[in-house]
C-alpha cells in the first residue's frame, strides 16, 4: 500500500512559487550602508506573471536578485519552490538557481569568447546534461537563431544577443524566469519581439515570470503589477492578463 502523503493538493489555488516574508536588505558598508528593501512581503503563484515597476533606485533589481538568491537579506525569509534560501550555503544556492531559475539581464551578460551555442550550452553542461550541445541548438532555433549558432556575441545585433540570453535562461527549463529590463537596450520593435517571445515561452511552459520594466504598458501584460517606491511595495494592481482571464 502506498502510504505517502501527497505533497501538493490536487485542487484549489496554485501553490506559491515565490514567497517573501518581512524582508529587509541593506547594501554597502559603514557610512555608505543603505537600507534598500524595507519590509517586503510578496507571494507569487505558480505560473503567474508579475510586472515589477517603480522609479529608478526604488529597489526593483535588488528584489529580483533576492528572488534569484544572488543577494541575501538582512532579515526575513525567501522561499522558492518550497526551498528556504536561508538554509542553503552558497554552493547549494548556486545549484538550486542553476536548475530552477532563469535570469535575463538588461545588458545580456553573454560570455564574449564563446559562440551563441557555447553560451547556451554552458549552464546545461554545468548541470551535467550529456546532451547539452543538441539542447542548446534547439533552444536557439526556438528563438529564431538557428542560423547563428556559431556566431560570437560581437557578431550579433543587440536583439540577437538578447535572444541568445533568453535561450540560455530557458535551456535548463526553469520553473521561474526573472528578467531585469530585458528590452532596455533594444529599439522598440526589437524589444517587442523579445517581449512577445518571453510571454510566448511563459504561456507555453507554464513558467512563473517576474519582469522588471520601466514600461507600464509592458507590465500591464502581466497578471499582476507591483510598484515599488523607496524600497517598499507601494501598490499592487491586476494586469490585463488577469482581467482577460477573470
Ligand atoms: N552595492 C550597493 N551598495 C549600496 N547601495 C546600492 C548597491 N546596489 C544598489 N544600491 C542602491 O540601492 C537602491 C536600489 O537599487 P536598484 O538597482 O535595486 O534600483 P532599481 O529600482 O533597479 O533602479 P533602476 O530602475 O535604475 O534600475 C539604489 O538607491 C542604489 O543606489
Ligand atoms: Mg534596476
Amino acid at each position: 500500500m502506498d502510504t505517502r502523503i501527497p505533497l501538493s493538493p490536487t485542487s484549489g489555488p496554485a501553490p506559491d512559487t515565490i514567497s517573501i516574508s518581512n524582508l529587509n536588505l541593506s547594501l554597502g558598508s559603514g557610512a555608505a550602508r543603505v537600507h534598500i528593501l524595507k519590509d517586503i512581503s510578496l507571494r507569487v503563484a505558480e505560473g503567474e506573471a508579475i510586472g515589477l515597476i517603480g522609479p529608478s533606485g526604488s529597489g526593483k533589481s535588488t528584489l529580483l536578485m533576492v528572488m534569484a538568491g544572488l543577494e541575501r537579506p538582512d532579515s526575513g525569509e525567501v522561499v522558492v519552490d518550497g526551498t528556504a534560501f536561508n538554509g542553503l550555503d552558497e554552493d547549494a544556492l548556486a545549484r538550486f538557481r542553476g536548475r530552477r531559475i532563469g535570469i535575463v539581464f538588461q545588458s545580456f551578460h553573454l560570455i564574449p569568447t564563446m559562440t551563441a551555442l557555447e553560451n547556451v550550452a554552458v549552464p546545461l553542461e554545468l548541470a551535467g546534461d550529456p546532451d547539452a550541445a543538441r539542447r542548446a541548438a534547439q533552444e536557439l532555433q526556438a528563438v529564431g537563431l538557428g542560423e547563428r549558432l556559431h556566431h560570437y556575441p560581437t557578431q550579433l545585433s543587440g536583439g540577437e544577443q538578447q535572444r541568445v540570453a533568453l535561450a540560455r535562461a530557458l535551456a535548463p527549463d526553469p520553473a521561474i524566469l526573472v528578467a531585469d529590463e530585458p528590452t532596455g537596450n533594444l529599439d522598440e520593435s526589437t524589444g517587442k519581439q523579445i517581449v512577445d517571445l518571453l510571454f510566448a515561452k511563459h504561456a507555453e511552459r507554464g513558467m512563473t515570470l517576474v519582469l522588471v520594466t520601466h514600461d507600464t504598458g509592458l507590465a500591464q501584460r502581466c497578471d499582476r503589477v507591483i510598484r515599488l517606491r523607496s524600497g517598499r511595495i507601494d501598490a499592487t494592481q491586476p494586469g490585463t492578463a488577469a482581467r482577460a482571464s477573470a
